[in-house]
């Protein structure tokens, strides 16, 4: 299993535990390995993904098909994926759609967008075979291809082959007692053990599930009582009533499951109790609203004795806080049933529906005076709105005796916005949001339950769809490429939809990432000493405490870097280690290094820095009034600004801000250093760029050809790994160097956050001059990103946002300018589409403004604006091969656009849920904007049993760029993929080279790859010649070839003359999306998205699509759901999945089609190809991914515009909040 989190929010870690219940029945169950202590595991059963198959010997059905299905592509996520499904298939041979819903609930995959993880374990349900063939073959007369799989070539599933619980684990527990250096865990074999144990020991932490992650964790004893509990936060107990039970009794068990079916992730389910969340006492808690509303009354016991504790206002003391006594336990809980005329609702509200904390959750219990609609008791009880659970008590009172009707509704809401209210300072913040939410939620209860009381008659039927509880479809989905030509031999797989060559590995446990390295004998580890102030002078540093602790070996700092302490991957404005200053919380002062893990980073944090603090810069506007501004200020300009103003019919001015976005590629950053003879040192790296990294070790003070750089696969990288993995890696290389030993520091996952940067936030202003007929004639915006406090690839993402300012649209008189915001922020960095989405979704900014102004459609006025074959882009390139046109038009048509839009046009009766439609464009450019970066190496072994060793420039992350090249080279070669392999990436091997970024790899190492290839075969000629009749492995002998591929030799762009070739070639792409919003709480649902993407004649229709469907899902996340928050002192506050939130299995649309684009050859890139692979690929995040997201956001902006809503461009929740409050007030 992976570690990709710590905190149970990704599931990477997922394994299956098997415990004996009672004397026979063995319980199987998920739980996150991360959150497991392991005195817990005591007479459990493990399984891990490694134990259920391997590739040696025969894999499991539930590995193979992941990895057939091609769900698997950098693979960290896929061990616990597989895993979740595992545990689900042990406990149900046949599951159905909505079990696997329920199983994935806890896991996150960064890469593959979700679409193939389901479609490959779909064929373990009833409903068998993925839609998508049938669906394909049933739309499109002649087939457009065959399914991206065959599911027949599945080995088939026996669910009784599976191994035993182990024999030797089936005896009695016993009471246990273990003692570590630290703290001791104590675990009692019945309630009077338990009772006494808490007597004697009132400051013992009790532990059931211990998903409770406590933030300021002390050493006092555990007791651990998790076998004592019967029932876990799973409702089975509940759903047992509710299906013997009459239903008028069952309203307060339907609201808790209801609450349960959001709660968490089915690994937490599986161990987290419900007295665990009760005596949490969080204030967000999902259960105590409803307990609360009601009247579950508690039995808390110690050794004494017993007392039964109604959970109403007097129990939550504070924040975090009950009235349970130091020495007592909670035994059990009453829950009642409800009465004949009782009517009880409950919701939860987050940011993601799945596995999210809530922003408000909300219980309300009515009790109706017998044969009559007069209100005898009301309970309404919130989380989220104060430090505990609260009641609306004085509202509730308010109502006693009413009617339920609109005079009640009146009431209660203005009660409600008076009793509900928060400090604008109030945690959490989003206070106007939460407050609105009291109402609206009530809003819904007072529907619903009219609903109920009345019939519908009485609810107007266009507020039906207020009372509707979410219910989450069963996602569908169509892929469409172009099928290889007839005739192609079947040993040639170019064009073929081959499976990622690692993926079987990575779904067995089998794939080594750089942590997966055994230990070396005499190895170390590192933990980084970072910045807790975001600009100070560094006073002192005390490590007189650190340097006493176990284990610890040395600590270093700016004066141990023996070689140069300036860095970076351009500029070297930045420091290895802090010299006398830090810039940003999370700047790396010093690390220290000692025996294990936990030695280094309990000794990291006792080291005590003293600061005096300067002045900060945090955002862009701070950035703006302080002129803090990196130089160049880049200026891109063409034609005649002031003539096209004086011709335009219409000005229009506006801006809009982008907020950054976290790589959380799910592998963090991590390096093993080992030192070698005469000042050699191997580092393995999770790195999208060894030669940089080479470079960088300069600090060491010893020449690259020392250095050997060593890359197999990373677990994701999407730029993050491109440039800013270096601050982590020569550390470790300075300390190995130092110590002689090697030494390893994976980064947790909020040190990775903090201190790695991410995605620029952008702001821009832009000024619009267009004719009456929409014909946009200038155009002028100035763009501002976050930089952070040094320049990284900043300058160069500027210039991609410059590059793309006008999206796809023909603009006369242009001009952008780019101002880089110098700020105390941890630098911001490469981030797939690298500052082209942040340039496009400026550019359909204007464009819907600009429909708006006109009140016609914003797709007509995108239309008219679309480039055209043989026009010029504001950087003077002359677009052929253009075929975005072509795109526009496939698109409309799958996506049914007329029929879709004239239907949520009438969908717009509907008062309280609305839905809009939008298609967008996107142009993306392909190549490196710094042109020396436009080239790549390949060398080839031919060995003389004929098998043939491929090594490239390029790095594998996921994007199955080592599938496609050996693609390439099988088909050069004229040989089977059998015979070729890829080991790893290596400065030894191809040096110089080139960060595997800009999609342009598999342009640049393909080239690469199949000019080795060619001039191998060329030597290899006359011994076909000779013996014609021979096979390859006749022919061969050993042969060696490297080649340098300069790629691209025209290219080479000007800023001052704006002449010059930018980009080799573009990728094209249009998207339709049809979101739904629930105008109360903001909530939208993505109904349909068609993409149809360029990708010329695609290498590997499987992983092209994979990266599209992948990016489409790494946007919609950027646009609708991901935000960073920090402090107004510069301190990251999302720092894990906990509270930064990527999009999960539940977010992607309903039904998703993405279609490649027929008979468009590239003639730029080998073998007609076109990019769309690379990690942080452009083109997806352009024309895939941003283009959907944008198209997503522009959907959810125009439902917004229905309803005459202000416009910020700004993420979800603050969309429910002008929703709302437009509504309400
Ligand atoms: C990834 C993740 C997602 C989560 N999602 C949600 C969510 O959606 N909604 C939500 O409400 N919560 C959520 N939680 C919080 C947590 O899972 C729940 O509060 C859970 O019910 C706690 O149960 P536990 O058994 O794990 O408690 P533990 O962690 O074992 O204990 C929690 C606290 O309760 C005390 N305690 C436990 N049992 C008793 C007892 N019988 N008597 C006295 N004290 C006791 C413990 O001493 C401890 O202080 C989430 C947590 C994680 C890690
Ligand atoms: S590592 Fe355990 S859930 Fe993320
Ligand atoms: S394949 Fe899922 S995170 Fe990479």
């Amino acid at each position: 299993s992976k570690l990709g989190c710590a905190e149970g929010g990704c599931g990477a870690c997922t394994v299956m535990l098997s415990r004996l219940k009672g004397d026979q029945q063995v319980l199987h169950y998920s739980v996150n390995a991360c959150l497991a202590p392991l005195c817990s595991l005591h007479l459990v059963a493990v399984t891990t993904v490694e134990g259920i198959g391997s590739v040696a010997q025969t894999l499991h059905p539930v590995q193979e098909r992941i990895a057939k299905a091609h769900g698997s592509q950098c693979g960290f996520c896929t061990p616990g994926i597989v895993m979740s499904m595992y545990a689900l298939l042990r406990n149900k041979a046949t599951p159905t759609m909505d079990d696997l819903d329920d199983a994935f609930q806890g896991n996150l995959c960064r890469c593959t967008g979700y679409r193939p993880i389901l479609e490959g374990y779909r064929t373990f349900t009833k409903v068998g075979t993925p839609r998508n063939t049938q669906e394909t073959c049933r739309t499109h007369r002649k087939p457009e291809a065959t399914p991206l799989f065959d599911a027949k070539d599945f080995v088939p599933f026996d669910p009784t082959q599976e191994v035993i619980f182990p024999p030797e684990l089936m005896v009695k527990t016993d009471s246990l007692c273990f003692h570590g250096d630290r703290t001791v865990w104590l675990q009692p074999n019945s309630l009077e053990e338990l009772l006494s144990l808490k007597w004697k020991h009132p400051e013992a932490r009790v532990v059931v599930g211990n998903t409770e992650v406590d933030p300021n964790p002390n050493l006092n004893p555990f007791i651990h009582s998790l076998s004592l509990i019967r029932d876990r936060v799973t409702g089975a107990e509940l759903r047992r009533a509710v299906d013997s039970l009459p239903l008028h009794q069952t309203q307060v068990f339907l609201a808790v499951l209801e609450q349960l079916r959001w709660f968490a992730g089915r690994q937490i389910r599986n161990v987290a109790a419900v007295g665990g969340n009760i005596m949490t006492a969080s204030p967000i808690s999902d259960l105590n609203p409803v307990f609360m509303a009601a009247g579950v009354k508690l039995t808390l016991m110690d050794k004494d004795g017993s007392r039964l504790v109604q959970m109403d206002s007097r129990f939550f003391t504070g924040y975090r806080r009950t009235a349970l006594r130091p020495q007592e336990v909670l035994v059990s809980l009453e829950i009642p049933y409800s009465k004949k005329t009782q009517f009880m609702s409950a919701f939860k509200q987050s940011p993601r529906r799945e596995d999210d904390i809530s922003i408000v959750t909300a219980a309300m219990s009515v009790t109706f005076s017998p044969d009559t609609s007069l209100v005898e008791e009301l309970k309404l009880s919130y989380g989220g709105m104060a430090p505990t659970t609260v009641l609306a008590e004085r509202t509730a009172k308010e109502l006693i005796g009413r009617p339920w009707g609109e005079e009640l509704l009146q009431a209660a809401c203005s009660s409600l916005a008076e009793e509900m209210t928060l400090d604008p300072s109030a945690p959490g913040g989003m206070v106007t949001y939460r407050r609105t939410l009291t109402l609206s939620l009530f809003y819904k209860f007072y529907l619903t339950v009219l609903l109920k009381l009345r019939d519908q008659v009485w609810v107007r039927s266009d507020c039906l769809s207020a009372t509707q509880i979410y219910h989450q479809e069963t996602p569908s989905s169509v892929q469409v490429y172009q099928e290889v030509p007839q005739g192609q031999h079947l040993d040639d797989v170019v064009g073929r939809p081959i499976m990622h060559l690692s993926a079987l590995k990575q779904a067995t446990g089998e794939a080594v990432y750089c942590d997966d390295i055994p230990l070396y004998e005499n190895e170390l580890y590192l933990a980084l000493v970072t910045s807790t102030k975001a600009h100070a002078h560094i006073l002192s540093i005390d490590t007189s405490l650190a340097v006493s602790m176990p284990g610890v070996v040395c600590c270093l700092f700016s004066e141990d870097v023996p070689g140069s302490n300036s860095t970076g991957p351009i500029v070297y404005d930045e420091s290895v280690l802090a010299d006398g200053q830090v810039t940003c919380v999370g700047h790396i002062i010093g690390a220290v290094v000692a025996d294990t893990q936990s030695h280094a980073q309990r000794a990291a944090k006792a080291v005590k820095i003293q600061y005096e603090e300067l002045p900060t810069v945090v955002t862009i506007q701070e950035a703006i009034a302080a002129q803090s501004f990196y130089e160049p200020i880049r200026t891109l300009q063409k034609g005649d600004l002031e003539a096209g103003f004086e011709q335009a019919d219409h000005i229009l001015e506006g801006d809009m801000h982008m907020g950054g976005q976290e790589h959380f590629y799910l592998e963090t950053n991590v390096t093993l250093a080992v030192p070698k003879e005469d000042g050699e040192m191997e580092l393995f790296v999770s790195t999208q760029s060894a030669s940089k990294t080479q470079v960088l070790v300069l600090a060491l003070g010893v020449a690259s050809n020392r250095i050997l750089v060593r890359v197999k696969r990373m677990g994701g990288g999407f730029g993050g790994k491109e440039s800013r993995t270096t601050i982590l890696s020569t550390v470790v290389a300075m300390a190995a160097n130092k110590l002689k030993r090697p030494v390893r520091c994976m980064l947790d996952r909020d040190e990775d956050m903090l201190v790695t940067g991410g995605r620029h936030p952008f702001y821009a202003k832009y000024k619009v001059g267009f004719l009456d007929n929409g014909q946009v004639v200038a155009l002028d915006v100035s763009y501002y990103s976050n930089t952070g406090n040094s320049m990284d690839l900043s300058l160069s993402v500027m210039e991609r946002a410059l590059f793309h300012m006008e999206n796809s649209y023909s603009v006369a008189n242009i001009r952008g300018r780019g101002f880089l915001c110098r700020t105390n922020l941890p630098s911001n960095t490469a981030f797939r589409g690298f500052g082209g989405p942040q340039g496009m979704i400026v550019a359909e900014s204007w464009v819907t403004d600009v429909a708006q102004r006109l009140g016609r459609p914003a797709e007509e006025i995108r239309r008219l604006n679309l480039y055209k074959e043989g026009d010029r882009t504001p950087y003077n390139q002359v677009l052929d091969q253009f075929t975005l046109d072509r795109c526009w038009d496939e698109c409309l048509r799958r996506s049914d656009y007329k029929q879709r839009r004239a239907n949520s046009l009438s969908f717009r009766q509907n008062r309280w849920t609305k839905r809009g439609l939008a298609v967008v464009p996107t142009k993306f450019g392909i190549s490196f904007t710094a042109v020396f970066l436009n080239q790549a190496g390949a060398l080839v072994h031919i060995y003389t049993d004929g098998s043939v060793l491929v090594t490239h420039g390029g790095t594998e992350m996921g994007q199955g760029l080592h599938t496609k090249m050996v693609q390439v080279a099988s088909r050069v070669l004229g040989v089977p993929i059998s015979k070729i392999h890829i080991s790893e990436t290596s400065t030894n091997t191809v040096p110089n080279t080139s960060p595997t970024a800009a999609s342009a790899s598999s342009d640049l190492n393909g080239a690469a790859v199949h000019n080795a290839c060619q001039v191998l075969v060329e030597r290899l000629q006359p011994y076909r010649s000779a013996n014609p009749k021979g096979c390859w492995e006749d022919w061969v002998s050993t042969a060696v070839v490297l080649l340098r591929v300069g790629r691209t030799p025209d290219l080479g762009y000007d800023f001052n003359s704006n002449c010059g070739r930018v980009f080799d070639y573009y990728s094209y792409g249009v998207a339709c999306s049809e979101v739904e919003v629930d105008c109360l709480t903001g909530a939208h649902k993505n109904l349909r998205t068609t993409v149809v993407m360029d990708v010329g004649h695609s290498l590997n229709p499987a992983i092209d699509i994979g990266q599209v469907e992948g990016a489409f899902m790494q946007g919609l996340g950027l646009f609708t759901l991901e935000e960073l928050h920090y402090s107004p002192k510069g301190v990251l506050l999302t720092r894990g999945p906990g509270s930064y939130k990527i999009p999960a299995f539940g977010d992607i649309p309903s039904h998703l089609t993405v279609s490649l684009l027929r008979d468009a050859p590239n003639a730029k890139a080998i073998f007609n190809s076109k990019v769309r692979t690379e990690p942080r690929p452009p083109p997806h995040m352009n024309s895939g991914s941003s283009v959907r997201n944008k198209t997503v956001q522009t959907s959810v902006e125009f439902c917004k515009k229905r309803q005459n809503i202000p416009v910020p461009p700004v993420l979800e929740f603050q969309l429910m909040s002008v929703c709302m409050v437009n509504l309400f007030t």
